[in-house]
């Protein structure tokens, strides 16, 4: 390192250092939101014949940092991630210095050891007594892994010959379930149309009995019944689905059962909320999500499977005879190379951030902060209950609150809350989310974020009212 890249470090990491503390002032705007066009001015994005120097730079850096979205504010609740802790970044800081690529043993001997050993932990958390796992992209990917290895499982065949021999492998997911199925179908040669949404009840888990009857439709229209995909904490209403009921049904037809716990698997962390998740040992496979709700920066996510073994089965791209050498010097043996079992060439190492988080705070720690988000979540739920002028649209089930700013007058409500939403970003106030669910319009927060106390969220409600009653006050006259 030169002595200018010495300086320019430092003065990095002290505009960093800056960054994180003001990230967590309440008083700061959680964002200086700008539409496209003036961003296009503020920051310059082109990339000139020559480089720039060192104190440009940094104002790059400092301007990023001003129009970014402070996703560990505590007015940030509106997504299913959100806050940070220093542990997981000191992992994540040492993957990105460190670089090494997870393919191979020989290329991150010490990243390997901490995958295998949290895979191993983490699978024990969900009951997989003899089961694998790899850290992927996201929950999209993990999704796509368990599609294939039930693609895989029911027709070995399939990976060297293609999809010829099979048709019309159904998918069977619940209305409220993540679009990421429709990716994996696509991708998979599966097609979308396979894919088949079960009704869910008025919570939004999916109904059993429609289930049922909906693999035995499939049956009879000569189709293959091919996978379930039950969610344990879905998306916009944070509701699980009966796992056991549906492990029943999947064992009755030979299906494979995966549990999409990207958001709700965090739920195993807490000896008072892993009752949520009853019968996750049956399911052959398992996403969750760390970047969720454990405080770890994006991408942190596994698949695990119940049985080892599978995931080198499906995903492998080597063979003895077509490996590139290159990499794998060990194929056909025994060997700690993880990216035999991976859809991925070169893989950075997510696992340290998790890895450093959990060692940080231990599993009570991590207890303690999901126990502490869902009790937000119930202080919240009732605040919402407490105002005449908000309605909790769906019962709260988990973290996530559905509701709504209800206008004075009859005024069209579903616009009304979009323009509270909309007003609330840009005036760098809160970060919440608005959605269609179940026929309704509603505002959404997900309490995630364990920085976040019971001051923050009266800020972020009296703010709703404030601008519902605004928004209401412009719609009228
Ligand atoms: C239930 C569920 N599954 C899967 C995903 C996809 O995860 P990712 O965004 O990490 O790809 C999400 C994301 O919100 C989700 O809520």
């Amino acid at each position: 390192m030169t002595p200018k890249e010495h300086e320019l470090m430092m003065n990095f990491l002290e505009l960093l250092m800056n960054y994180l503390k003001s990230n967590a002032l309440k008083d700061n705007a959680l964002l200086d939101y700008q539409d496209y066009e003036s961003l296009e001015k503020k920051f310059d994005a082109s990339i000139g014949k020559k480089g720039v120097a060192e104190d440009e730079l940094l104002s790059s850096v400092q301007t990023y940092m001003q129009y970014c979205v402070r996703t560990s504010h505590p007015q940030f609740i509106g997504t299913l991630r959100g806050g940070y802790n220093v542990a997981s970044l000191v992992g994540e800081f040492l993957a990105d210095i460190t670089n090494t690529s997870m393919s191979t043993y020989e290329g991150s001997p010490v990243a390997t050891l901490i995958e295998n050993k949290l895979i191993k932990k983490m699978t024990e958390l969900v009951g997989f007594d003899d089961g694998d796992g790899i850290f992927v992209s996201g929950g999209t990917q993990a999704n796509l892994i368990a599609v294939l290895s039930a693609r895989n499982t029911l027709d070995p065949n399939i990976k060297k010959m293609g999809l010829r021999q099979q048709h019309d492998l159904v998918l069977f997911i619940s209305d409220q379930a993540h679009y990421s199925y429709v990716s994996a179908a696509n991708v998979l040669g599966l097609g979308v149309q396979n894919i088949i949404r079960v009704k869910s009840d008025e919570l939004g888990r999916m109904d059993t009995e429609a289930l049922e009857f909906a693999i035995q439709t499939a049956i009879r229209e000569d189709k293959t019944p091919l996978f379930i995909g039950a969610t344990a904490g879905t998306t916009v209403l944070g509701a699980f689905d009966p796992i056991e009921d549906i492990a029943s049904i999947a064992s009755k037809y030979n299906l494979w059962l995966h549990i999409d716990g990207a958001f709700g698997g965090s739920a195993l962390l807490s000896n008072l909320y892993k009752p949520l998740l009853a019968g996750s040992e049956l399911a052959d496979s398992f996403s969750w999500d760390a970047h969720k709700m454990m405080g770890v920066p994006v991408p942190c996510s596994v698949i695990l499977t119940r049985n080892s073994g599978v995931l080198f089965d499906t995903c492998t791209t080597t063979d003895a005879k077509e490996t590139p050498s290159y990499v794998y010097h060990n194929v056909g043996t025994e060997s700690y190379d993880l990216g035999e079992k991976s859809l991925q060439g070169t893989r950075k190492a997510d696992v340290l951030k998790l890895w450093f988080s959990w060692k940080y705070y231990g599993d009570e720690g991590y207890e303690n902060q999901l126990n502490h988000v869902v009790e937000l979540a119930q202080y919240a739920e009732q605040k919402i209950k407490m105002a005449p002028c908000l309605e909790m649209v769906f019962p709260r089930q988990f973290v996530n609150l559905c509701f709504s700013y209800k206008p004075k007058v009859g005024g069209d409500a579903d616009q009304l809350n979009i323009r509270v939403q909309q007003q609330l970003m840009q005036n760098g106030q809160g970060y919440i989310n608005y959605t269609q669910v179940k026929g309704r319009t509603v505002l959404m927060l997900n309490v995630v974020n364990p920085l976040v106390d019971e001051e923050d969220i009266d800020y972020l409600l009296n703010r709703v009212i404030e601008i519902g009653q605004e928004q209401d006050e412009i719609a009228i006259f």
